[in-house]
């Protein structure tokens, strides 16, 4: 039923430009704060300046005076609202409460919102908003991982079995290694900023347009929290890059559905960026991990423990410890993964949640044992390669993991390595060469999709999932147009709209594989319903062909047998009338009895001037192995992306808070550090060949996670092969280097 048309011209694999570019760089993409709607009233958030404590009063008198002004909302005047006595979930909710905006007088977190202004533009809300006067009962905040260990709890949820005697072999062990290592909170800073518009209908109708990952995960979310059942449309075909941030309702779509229920009016609420950093962010962790190994650096006992911060009201997870049980042969393990609330807010899964962690300290730990060893790291990967994921005790569907090592360090140049720290020097500076393992799971969420073949002989086929600027509607494009025949420009591809056929979130590195499998199988139902409809016309010469017989080729449907026999589908269109067909793709059955994951090898050159603390990553090359490539161009970006994003983890990113006040003090582009042009070298991106029958039908694994894991761990290598020092807390600022 699913396979591919055998057309030696493929889309599949093609490096197709992106075919929403043109709209994106002539300005007529439309993002979520930039519908026009008449009427629209704008919204200003007001944020608390404690972190801890109550609200004593608010009065918006002054506020509220001036002319154009339409509302001062608080918890005192909201309306009431249905869902905020039930606990209410939305899909990527943490275990929990879920933090609801202007819910009572309780102060949670420092930048918690406690009004929305509400004006006839946004720089009156703007102004408005300061005119307000909150007086506060203030409580002593605990914003401090690394001083409030003792209150750790275990996290919620299952870790991997632990294996063998971890305690007898640690001892036995003829290298041992014990080693903390620390990373900071990160926030994720897309281009855009979150923003809502809410369009109300005349008759009370909601559309929203929202910047999200999941248009349904927020319509259902607005409909259960209001109350308002099949009365809400939540759309988002643009999303200026998310990183795992829109994959929660953010609080100004709930706080503009109020204003818009209460005024009965449009309104549109637009973060600033100050206010990107009042909800989730990759959370401060501290990682210790043990390693017992023989003197040949073969490993024999492994423990990994995470602690991170959360909030007082959720209890927020990610995968960081299981990676060291799965990546490497290793008899002897223990995992250990625990949470430590505090007066934040809760964090959330930002590119690689965890993974990227847990990887960070497992990949900096095996360059240290490399070292206690005396073997080079490569061959240390090489010796405790796991050939099975000793986790699940199952084979992987496929692991071209060998081949990354083997075509990365060729590329790179890593034989020339000479093992000894500050052995390279190029003029005044010393010169690094590091590296490190990336994995991700490959994952496959239930997901459907509709195809429609019009009688212009053009294809429509939609899923309600986004495009965060990884490219979807591009692949999707692909994919669809090689499993109709057909060529790329007779096919669109729609999504970011809650009204399209159900998508799961957009993360996770699943959507092609998800939405992907969807669209193969709708398109498939579609080519049925073609043949089908062929068939009824008198005197069709595929009266007697089954689907087996006959096969999609530029365009028209002809017999595999006898390929004279065909028919350009835009006449059976035009002879019956268009034709859909939707389709629900899952994970398969077969992938139970595998691991399934996608694999990296990251290399690193780093220069480093001694005096100054000023490094720079010259050079970096990473090996991708993620199954079937849709489309080498986007994936590329996406890995390019990635690894810049590592090297902001290794060497600038770090939101700093201020303990006495809880609250975040570099809450801006200016002060929260990433890296620019001119902090980025030479980045060069290789796939590896891995072919894969059980990940899914199209045999790809997905890209958005994999390209930044492992990449600060071998940026901290470097730095140590460079330099001779082992700096085991990120951000790698120069202080640190002095
Ligand atoms: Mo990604 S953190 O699943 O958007």
């Amino acid at each position: 039923m699913n396979t591919l048309p055998s057309a030696s011209s493929s889309p599949l694999g093609q490096p197709l430009d992106r075919v929403d570019g043109p709209l994106k760089v002539t300005g007529r993409a439309r993002y979520a704060g930039e519908f026009q709607v008449p009427g629209l009233l704008h919204g200003s958030v007001v944020t608390s300046r404690i972190a801890r404590g109550r609200i004593l009063a608010i009065d918006g008198r002054a506020a509220a005076a001036v002319p154009g002004v339409q509302l001062v909302l608080t918890h005192e005047n909201r309306p009431p609202i249905a869902g905020y006595d039930d606990a209410y979930e939305d899909q990527d909710a943490a275990e929990g409460r879920a933090y609801r905006p202007l819910f009572n007088e309780r102060i949670l977190w420092s930048g918690q919102p406690v009004a929305l202004v509400v004006a006839e533009d946004p720089e009156l809300a703007r102004y408005a908003s300061t005119l307000l006067q909150i007086r506060y009962a203030d409580e002593a905040p605990d914003t401090d991982l690394i001083g409030s260990l003792e209150h750790a709890h275990a996290a919620p949820g299952e870790l991997p079995k632990p294996r063998g005697d971890v305690d007898g072999a640690l001892q036995a062990a003829r290298l041992r290694l014990d080693l903390d290592y620390l990373s900071p909170v990160e926030h994720h800073n897309p281009l855009e900023p979150h923003a809502s518009t809410v369009h109300y209908l005349l008759d009370g109708r909601l559309e929203i347009h929202d910047k999200t990952q999941g248009v349904q995960n927020c319509q259902q979310y607005i409909e259960k929290v209001f109350g308002l059942e099949g009365r809400v449309r939540v759309i988002s075909p643009f999303v200026g890059g998310a990183f795992g941030s829109g994959l929660r309702p953010q609080y100004q779509l709930p706080l503009a559905v109020m204003a818009a229920l209460k005024l009965g009016r449009s309104v549109r609420v637009s973060l600033t960026r100050q206010q990107m950093f009042t909800f989730g962010y990759r959370p401060r962790t501290l990682q210790r991990i043990s390693l017992g190994a023989a003197l040949d650096g073969r490993l024999q006992a492994l423990t990994h423990q995470a602690i991170g911060q959360t909030s007082r009201f959720e209890d927020f997870t990610e995968h960081v410890v299981k990676w060291s049980g799965m990546l490497y042969q290793c008899p002897n393990v223990r995992f250990d993964y625990r949470l430590v609330p505090l007066d934040v807010f809760t964090p959330l899964d930002m590119r690689a949640p965890g993974a990227v962690l847990g990887l960070y300290a497992l990949e900096c730990a095996m360059d240290e044992l490399a070292c206690a060893a005396g073997i080079d790291p490569l061959q240390l990967r090489l010796k405790n390669y796991a050939e099975r994921d000793q986790n699940e005790d199952k084979p992987f569907s496929s692991k071209a993991l060998r081949e990354c090592y083997a075509q990365g360090a060729e590329r790179f140049g890593w034989s020339r390595r000479p093992p000894q720290p500050r052995s390279l020097r190029e003029g005044d500076r010393l010169v690094g060469w590091g590296m490190a393992t990336g994995i991700w799971e490959a994952l496959q969420m239930p997901a459907s999709a509709k195809a429609c073949l019009g009688t212009d002989g053009r294809l429509v086929v939609g899923s309600a999932t986004a495009d965060i600027g990884t490219g979807t509607y591009t692949v999707m494009t692909q994919i669809a147009a090689a499993a109709m025949g057909l060529p790329v420009d007779r096919v669109e591809f729609r999504l970011g709209d809650s009204s399209l056929s159900r998508a799961p979130l957009e993360g996770g590195s699943a959507t092609v594989s998800s939405v992907g499998s969807a669209v193969q199988r709708a398109c498939a139902a579609l080519r049925q319903k073609l043949l089908d409809a062929a068939r009824r016309s008198p005197a069709s010469p595929f009266g007697a062909a089954s689907f087996d017989d006959v096969e999609f080729v530029d365009g028209r449907m002809r017999l595999k047998d006898a390929p004279h026999v065909c028919i350009e589908l835009t006449r059976i269109v035009q002879a019956g009338g268009a034709l859909e067909a939707e389709a629900r793709a899952k994970a398969d059955g077969k992938r139970k009895a595998y691991s399934t994951a996608t694999h990296s090898a990251v290399f690193v050159e780093v220069k480093v001037d001694e005096a100054l603390g000023m490094l720079e990553v010259s050079r970096v090359v990473s090996a991708i192995a993620a199954g079937r490539i849709v489309n080498p161009k986007t994936a590329a970006s996406q890995i390019v992306g990635g690894v810049v994003w590592g090297i902001g983890m290794a060497l600038h990113e770090e939101t700093l808070i201020d303990h006495n006040l809880g609250r975040y003090m570099n809450h801006n582009l200016a002060e929260y550090h990433v890296p620019v042009n001119a902090d980025i070298g030479d980045i060069e991106v290789i796939f590896v060949e891995e072919r894969d029958g059980i990940v899914n039908d199209l045999g790809s694994k997905g890209v958005g996670e994999i390209g930044i894991v492992g990449v600060a761990a071998a940026v901290a290598n470097a730095i140590h092969h460079a330099t001779g020092k082992r700096v085991r807390e990120l951000p790698i600022t120069p202080d640190k280097l002095l």
